[in-house]
């Protein structure tokens, strides 16, 4: 296959790839090409593709090993999703569509905050694929933000008080606010559960560096009180949520949008929640994550 063609978005980051059908055999030298490019671009779509779970699966494993879905919110039973056997462990359902009553997936039609996926766990995912089976005519698009951008212009003093701190990740809500099964909520920010990572991240295949954040609600920077803890995140945080580093996806039914969750962090607006969205995603297991 020789037409292969990447088209920047002209934003921030992401860019579109044509000339591939993810249905048929991607070889290894046009895989190489597609690596190449997200690594240029942090956001590819790859649009008008027909997927089931299996090609999803197989595609996306190509990234590196399957993650597991992430732990479901309070209320929201997986069984629901209607997902083959061998797909549940492996393919998250995003959706608002309920059947006899019941969600068939999670993050029902809210707004989604800025977020990294699942980096409230100590290896978190290097990728997510976000395949759109369903989407309504408007609403519920989905924001990217380029992470490399935002450190290299974050002001001095910010990079002086962020160099070398770590921060925890809230693994108790999901990106819609939702407390996850088994987690209790938490006040105080000290307390937060999840993981804790560097507030700037060494990308292991580009070398630069990357803000690191994971999501504001519970987070805290360790070693500051609490009320500096919460002056700097909102600081830094104001900074790299410029609409100047973001590019937004409008879906159509057929997209897939892979995203590097190591340098790039991403958002969803509300949609109306009589609307059928119906989305299925897979995560890529991450490395270490090496302080920048
Ligand atoms: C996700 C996510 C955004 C969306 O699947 O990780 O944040 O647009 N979804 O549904
Ligand atoms: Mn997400």
């Amino acid at each position: 296959m020789n037409d292969l063609w990447i088209q920047p978005t002209g934003g921030a980051l992401a860019a579109d790839v044509h000339g591939v059908d993810l249905s048929k055999p991607v070889s290894d030298a046009l895989f190489q090409r597609i690596a190449d490019a997200w690594a240029e671009h942090l956001v590819l779509r790859f649009s008008g593709q027909k997927l089931d779970d299996h090609v999803l699966m197989a595609f996306s494993a190509r990234f590196g090993e399957l993650d597991r879905v992430p732990v479901a919110a309070v209320g929201f039973d997986r069984l629901e999703s209607g997902l083959e056997p061998a797909a549940q462990q492996w393919v998250a359902v995003i959706s608002s569509v309920r059947k006899d009553g019941k969600a068939i997936g999670g993050l029902g039609s809210y707004e989604l905050v800025w977020h990294t996926d699942m980096s409230y766990n100590p290896l978190p995912p290097r990728a997510s694929l976000l395949y759109a089976l369903e989407v309504p005519p408007d609403g519920g698009n989905t924001g990217f933000l380029n992470m490399y951008a935002a450190y290299e212009t974050l002001p001095a003093d910010l990079k002086h008080a962020i160099a070398g701190r770590t921060c925890i990740h809230d693994s108790s809500r999901n990106s819609a606010g939702e407390l996850r099964k088994g987690f209790q909520r938490t006040l105080d920010v000290r307390h937060t559960p999840g993981a804790v990572h560097p507030l700037v991240r060494l990308h292991p295949v580009t070398k630069r560096k990357a803000l690191f954040l994971g999501r504001r609600p519970g987070a805290y920077v360790h070693g500051l009180s609490v009320e500096d803890s919460e002056k700097l995140l909102d600081a830094v945080w104001a900074h790299a949520t410029q609409e100047r580093f973001a590019w937004y996806q409008k879906w159509r039914a057929g997209d897939l949008v892979l995203w590097d969750n190591r340098c790039v962090m991403h958002r969803r607006d509300a949609f109306d929640e009589s609307l059928r969205r119906l989305m299925h995603r897979t995560q890529i297991v991450g490395e270490p994550v090496l302080a920048g």
